[in-house]
């Protein structure tokens, strides 16, 4: 009955996920979900996207080094970058399973058709969902942009080392 999915031993079981990305910025949304992560995997892999088609207001380099400050207290979590497939990473990094959060039904239908894709690309890899937060329900990057862009104060919505480059760049 299960022969198409094969059995594992308990080192194979121990699972490292990637958590993907934009990341443009990283927001208390994403964080709670690599918080919640990191008690479930063996090792989360924090991945930014790097050849995006979207116009980014944070360098690769600006994100990566916000992140590793963010998640320093994180012993299983690491930050990395890919560009090309995220099964290909998946594979390079040896992960089992891919970690994606949904906030509300519109996120569900891209998600679900993401999910089937990279499961069609790389059987091998999982991707496992986590509910966002309520609290964080419609925390988005986007949004983050848009509200400091036209003067608000965002400091609810992301950590701290985000806040001060957000600020950095908005009040020179
Ligand atoms: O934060 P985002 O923009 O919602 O993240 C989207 C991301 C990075 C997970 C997705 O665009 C992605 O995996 N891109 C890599 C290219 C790829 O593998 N495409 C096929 C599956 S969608």
């Amino acid at each position: 009955m299960f022969a198409a999915i094969p059995l594992m031993t308990s080192q194979q079981r121990r699972t490292t996920a990637i958590y993907p990305g934009s990341f443009d910025p990283l927001t208390n949304g994403h964080l709670d979900l690599i918080a919640r992560g990191s008690r479930l995997f063996s090792h989360l892999i924090v991945a930014v996207l790097t050849n995006t088609h979207k116009q980014a207001l944070f360098s690769v380099d600006e994100r990566l080094e916000m992140m590793r400050d963010v998640f320093s207290p994180f012993e299983n979590v690491e930050v990395d970058s890919f560009d090309g497939l995220l099964v290909d990473f998946a594979e390079k990094r040896k992960a089992n399973a891919i970690l994606r959060g949904i906030r509300a039904i519109s996120d569900y239908e891209t998600e679900l058709q993401m999910a089937h894709l990279n499961r069609r690309l790389r059987p091998a890899t999982e991707t496992v969902f986590l509910l966002a937060n309520e609290q964080y329900a419609f925390v988005s990057s986007r949004m983050i942009k848009e509200v400091i862009m036209l003067g608000g104060d965002v400091g609810q919505f992301v950590p701290e080392p985000v806040l001060r480059a957000l600020r950095s760049k908005f009040t020179s």
